[in-house]
């Protein structure tokens, strides 16, 4: 089966208004149609109201964190309700920065899966292990449990259009990619793991991206993987020729 990549940058905290409208311009007319490739992305999120203006067919917006409640007292929060307001189409969740930094957990991320998938956001849903983990030799099980509990609950039709980033730690910002066969062999975990929870197509369906520092010259290879199906990207797609670039990538494979 031919899965449709999906490309998506992940801005983290960088870029002003003026600097993401800017990119936006740089990119729109240049970026292939969505029927051959997804291309998104990912800002901070008093920006998304801007860009989602200029979302085109070639172009989608993501949000980088939702909150799982509709709504309530969670000061300095987003909420599901808003984002879909605002016509954002992605939501990051889970990414290794959260979990590291802010509090996240395998139950926060499912119970924002499920937050997310009932106002229509399509969740891109981060997993991966640290160099610890890797280096004793737990990456296996411990991101097939990762991805257990992210979509504990969830029905199959749901988990089809999920999109999983895994994304190892130890790469992330680091300049030190995954070589393609050690992503490759995570990845293809990481399907297995859904064909074993639910189906054979499911786990064909479902789109898995590799992410740390993936940048131009690395994407072609990571690409060429069986089971990899897309990139996200954080400091190399802020640049527009970059970003061009590695969605053009995709058309190659
Ligand atoms: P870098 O591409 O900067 O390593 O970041 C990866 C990432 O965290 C994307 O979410």
């Amino acid at each position: 089966m031919k899965r449709k990549y999906i490309i998506a940058g992940n801005w983290k905290m960088f870029k002003t208004r003026s600097e993401a409208i800017y990119f936006l311009l740089q990119v729109q007319d240049k970026l292939p149609s969505s029927e051959l490739v997804d291309s998104v992305v990912c800002a901070q999120a008093p920006l998304l109201r801007d860009l989602v203006k200029r979302q085109g067919d070639n172009l989608k917006i993501g949000a980088q964190n939702v909150h799982f409640a509709d709504s309530g007292a969670y000061t300095g929060e987003v909420s599901a309700v808003l984002l879909a307001e605002l016509g954002v189409s992605y939501v990051v969740i889970g990414h290794s920065e959260r979990r590291a930094m802010f509090n996240e957990t395998d139950e926060s991320v499912n119970k924002k899966i499920k937050q997310s998938l009932a106002y229509s956001l399509k969740p891109i849903v981060c997993v991966g292990e640290s160099l610890e983990i890797r280096e004793a030799g737990n990456t296996n099980e411990f991101v097939s449990n990762q991805v257990e509990k992210a979509i504990e609950g969830l029905s199959k039709e749901e988990v089809k259009d999920l999109v999983f980033a895994y994304e190892p730690i130890w790469a992330i910002g680091t300049g030190k990619t995954a070589t393609p066969a050690m992503a490759e062999d995570t990845c293809k975990v990481i399907r297995e793991k859904i064909g074993s929870l639910y189906d054979e197509e499911t786990k064909e369906a479902v789109r898995i991206q590799y992410g740390g520092s993936v940048k131009p010259d690395n994407i072609d290879d990571l690409l060429s993987m069986e089971d990899i199906d897309g990139a996200l990207i954080g400091g190399a797609s802020l640049n527009p020729d970059n970003f061009l670039y590695m969605v053009n990538a995709a058309l190659r494979h």
